[in-house]
């Protein structure tokens, strides 16, 4: 159980323990192989955030399908987005007549997927939905909604499962709310 595991002692309680990931994530491998059958859609995972959640998706989709990655920084060291989205690592795959499968880790305010959907848009892929393990919808700026989200939380900053504070606690199995003392 997750409950006799111990807890990142900068961590305040579980937002998500290991077993509510994995029924998270099987859940939306089920709905993109549904919706993608006979398809072979191009998973495009944002790093360095998806990278845990999209090894875990991409294994519970029963399609045949491929996967590129970009590289932004939105963040900096602390826990509020300036707004402003620097490309790092380009695509390495010509999307174009591609159905892309956009991986975030969470959508916040929005800033991010809407400034790469729109950079994809230019590329003429056949289509692009995106998939965000969390969404903040409290937080959002950015006219942007997830296709697929595994599920909601409110205003708070969280870590674990790939995401981090300030390059931190990505190894985490878990999504755990940081103690704001950590960041404050
Ligand atoms: P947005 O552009 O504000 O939607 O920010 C999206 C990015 O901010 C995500 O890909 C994360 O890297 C980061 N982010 C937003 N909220 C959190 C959080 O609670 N914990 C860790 N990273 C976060
Ligand atoms: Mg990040």
């Amino acid at each position: 159980m997750q409950e006799d595991m111990d807890m990142h002692p900068d961590v305040e309680r579980y937002i998500a323990t290991e077993d509510e990931l994995k029924g998270i994530v099987a859940r939306l491998g089920r709905q993109i192989s549904a919706d993608y059958k006979g398809k072979k859609p191009l998973f495009v995972g944002v790093l360095r955030g998806c990278f845990i959640f999209m090894a875990d998706l991409v294994r519970a989709c029963d399609i045949d399908c491929t996967v590129d990655f970009m590289v932004v920084s939105s963040y900096g060291q602390g826990t509020t987005s300036t707004g402003a989205v620097k490309i790092i690592k380009d695509l390495t795959e010509n999307i174009e007549g591609r159905d892309v499968i956009i991986v975030e880790d969470i959508l916040d305010s929005g800033n991010t997927l809407s400034y790469l959907k729109n950079y994809m848009m230019a590329r003429k892929p056949a289509s692009i939905r995106i998939v965000t393990l969390l969404d903040k919808p409290e937080r959002r700026v950015a006219p942007i909604k997830a296709d697929y989200a595994g599920f909601t939380i409110p205003d708070a900053f969280v870590v674990g499962y790939g995401l981090d504070y300030s390059e931190k606690y990505r190894n985490l199995p878990y999504i755990g709310l940081l103690k704001p003392e950590i960041y404050s």
